[in-house]
């Protein structure tokens, strides 16, 4: 991670979050760790472990990332699983969302995908590798190339 570290004294970012009651305390844990590294989080809920409905905090976020709204760049979504979430998000125009339980995927997200948004699961992933997770998501660039002409092909699909 010291790239990021490294890339943190750089550069601003702001990013936004939210989950559902399932992904509750990996939210408020992910919050914590991004905002002692100086990173600006966004938080959209929930706010408690109150049953809710994962498609709205999907929305939301989306929305705030689509939009511009309040200026993040990406965004951090969190349920259960991440499965339905994901799912949601992936509804949104816009959007690239991508659920990630490994580090690897969290890389090729970014590198391949451009991936605008990163789902996790708090019942699946413990929050070290979470950490992990996050920081590889956040740190690793969109490499363009024959990838841009994938995702191309992936937004056009919204149409
Ligand atoms: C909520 O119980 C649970 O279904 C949700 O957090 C998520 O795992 C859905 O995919």
């Amino acid at each position: 991670m010291v790239l990021y570290q490294q890339a943190r004294k750089e550069f601003y970012m702001k990013i936004a979050i939210a989950c559902d009651h399932g992904g509750y305390h990996l939210k408020e844990h992910i919050k914590k760790y991004l905002t002692e590294k100086g990173i600006e989080i966004v938080d959209h809920g929930t706010y408690s472990e109150d049953s809710v409905d994962y498609p709205d905090f999907a929305e939301k976020l989306c929305h705030d990332i689509t939009s511009g709204e309040s200026g993040a760049e990406r965004g951090i979504l969190i349920c259960g699983t991440g499965i339905g979430i994901s799912i949601a998000a992936n509804k949104c125009k816009g959007i690239r969302a991508a659920l990630c339980a490994d580090v690897f995927s969290a890389k090729m997200s970014r590198e391949h995908n451009n991936a605008n948004v990163l789902c996790m699961g708090e019942r699946t992933t413990g929050v070290g590798l979470a950490e992990m997770i996050t920081d590889t998501w956040l740190e690793t660039e969109f490499a363009g190339g024959r990838h841009q002409r994938r995702v191309d092909k992936i937004m056009a699909l919204e149409k």
